[in-house]
């Protein structure tokens, strides 16, 4: 199979490690970042530099190699963020895309656009890829105007949405496993909502699923996720069977007692489409735990 010159945006956020852990033999991975960190990037050939706020195509034409393909997971992730500052999720999130969206269209790139469950309301579970988005934050709304311009702009790309993702952060990244472990290994008290359901799903899946989504010719909008909708206390008191541990630690909170930004009640996704005609191969994630805590160091 010809090889694949795949370029990823954000390569030193938390999704991005788990693309570089799982690359395939016939991929040739380049990255972009707005700064360089002192980590290592294993896989990666060449790292360019690329800020979400400067002119996207004017810094997409100084890369001077020939690619296929761009996964686009740079976004401000930061739902507290976003809702402070609209105009800075709407450049990032929605402007930049629409700008690297027109980019793919006039060098033939392939784009796959890293989206969210929170681009629904949350009041009409389950969502498949059919349902219309009606965002109820800030991130929400500047990722789905992300989607919109892609969709507007390029003919061949495709939308991932995810829901939560789960597993250690590789590489100095976190995620709501190393918060939830270092609390549980501290003996602090684990605030988790018992009234926010999404269908989180095992990292290591989402990344395997994403690279046959971006080998594919596969078009539109897909959801990536496991399908079993979950709420964050569930989660944690299997997280803690899992480990032997008692339940003492966990404390169920409700999406009433936060009042920082709206967020959505159940957004559970259930995937519909298929990849080069078979379905997405992903487990349910309780049946992943035991692997997720493999994976810590
Ligand atoms: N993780 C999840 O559970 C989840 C769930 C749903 C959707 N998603 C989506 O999946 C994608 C990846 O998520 P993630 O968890 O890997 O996010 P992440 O760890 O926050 O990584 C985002 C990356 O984007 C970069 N970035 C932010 N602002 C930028 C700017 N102005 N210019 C250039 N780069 C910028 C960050 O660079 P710095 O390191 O310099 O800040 C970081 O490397 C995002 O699009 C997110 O919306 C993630």
């Amino acid at each position: 199979m010809a090889v694949k010159r795949v370029l990823i945006t954000g390569i030193y956020g938390y999704i991005s490690q788990y693309l570089l852990r799982f690359k395939p033999n016939n991929v040739e991975v380049y990255g972009t970042a707005r700064r360089q960190y002192d980590r290592p990037l294993p896989h990666v050939k060449t790292l360019f530099s690329l800020d979400l706020f400067q002119d996207v195509q004017q810094q997409l034409d100084s890369i001077n190699e020939p690619i296929d393909v761009i996964i686009h997971t740079a976004a401000e992730s930061k739902l507290a963020v976003c809702e402070k500052q609209p105009e800075l999720a709407l450049r990032v999130n929605a402007r930049a895309t629409g700008e690297l969206a027109a980019w793919c269209q006039l060098n033939k790139v392939r784009l796959i656009y890293l989206s969210t469950d929170i681009v629904f309301k949350g009041d009409k579970p389950p969502y498949d890829e059919n349902s219309s988005p009606d965002p109820i934050n800030q991130y929400g709304y500047s990722k789905w105007q992300g989607e919109l311009a892609v969709q507007e702009t390029l003919n061949d790309f495709a939308i991932g949405r995810i829901a939560l993702a789960l597993a250690p952060g590789l590489n100095g990244t976190q995620n709501f496993i190393d918060w939830f472990l270092n609390r549980l290994n501290h003996n602090e008290t684990i605030p988790l909502f018992k009234d926010e359901i999404r269908t989180p799903t095992y990292t290591a899946e989402l990344a395997k699923n994403f690279w046959r989504l971006a080998l594919s010719n596969e078009k539109g909008i897909f959801h990536i996720c496991g399908g079993q909708p979950l709420d964050r206390y569930t989660l944690g008191k299997a997280l803690c069977d899992v480990l032997g541990r008692g339940h003492e630690l966990l404390k169920p909170v409700s999406l009433n007692d936060m009042t920082d930004y709206p967020r959505p009640v159940d957004v559970s996704l259930k995937s519909t489409r298929t990849i080069d005609g078979r379905p997405l191969k992903i487990a349910s994630i309780l049946n992943c735990l035991t692997r997720i805590i493999k994976d810590v160091k």
